[in-house]
């Protein structure tokens, strides 16, 4: 059975659909163990806790510094012994220790085709303005590992996603989730979980 560790900065609609995944048998051979984000208020924590899963809020605003931050987090993600993390919605800059000690075991999901509308500054509804401002027809989604560059890691999965006239950026943000993030994150679990990479 894989261990997951899920890290989520927001509202967890990819988490819910890993969570849903599981559920329903389309994610075969692994389990969430923890799940983990720098926002205390995020409501991904709610739904990891009306699952019985177990849920921590590991904030840079309770530390020191960066340093004990990313000690803190690293020390919360160790704590679930994990086999697999994956960032749904994370929006930390992850400590380079992790990246290291983790190597070719985190999994981003990233709202666009990597290579196109990625790397430092493209996070969120910016991906998706972006895409719109260049007038792209065709965008999508990516899972990839994550290594340490800014959306570098070798890529696991992607769907396209058809970019409509009448789009704004949270319209465009919506359909990405639905049509790639939610279908592919989960396949890209289940084929680590059993060995199909
Ligand atoms: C998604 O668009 C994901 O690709 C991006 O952040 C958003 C997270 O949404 N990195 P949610 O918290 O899973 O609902």
């Amino acid at each position: 059975m894989l261990r997951i560790c899920v890290c989520v900065s927001g509202g967890g609609t990819n988490l819910q659909a890993v969570m849903d995944a599981i559920d329903t048998g389309k994610i075969t051979n692994a389990q969430i163990v923890r799940v983990i984000s720098n926002n205390r208020g995020a409501y991904a924590l709610e739904r990891a806790k009306s699952r019985g899963i177990d849920a921590a809020a590991v904030s840079p605003k309770d530390y020191e510094d960066r340093e004990c931050f990313n000690e803190a987090l690293l020390a919360c993600v160790d704590g679930a012994e994990p086999d697999l993390v994956v960032l749904a919605g994370f929006l930390v800059v992850l400590p380079p220790m992790m990246i290291k000690k983790y190597e070719g075991r985190i999994i981003n999901i990233h709202p666009s085709l990597i290579p196109s509308f990625c790397g430092k500054g493209f996070y969120g509804l910016k991906v998706h303005e972006a895409v719109l401002a260049r007038g792209v027809k065709i965008t999508g989604a990516t899972v990839h590992f994550v290594d340490e560059g800014t959306d570098t890691g070798p890529i696991i999965l992607q769907k396209a996603v058809e970019v409509l006239p009448d789009d704004t950026p949270r319209v465009l943000q919506q359909r990405v989730m639905e049509q790639a993030e939610w279908v592919i994150l989960p396949q890209a679990i289940h084929i680590i979980a059993n060995g199909l990479l």
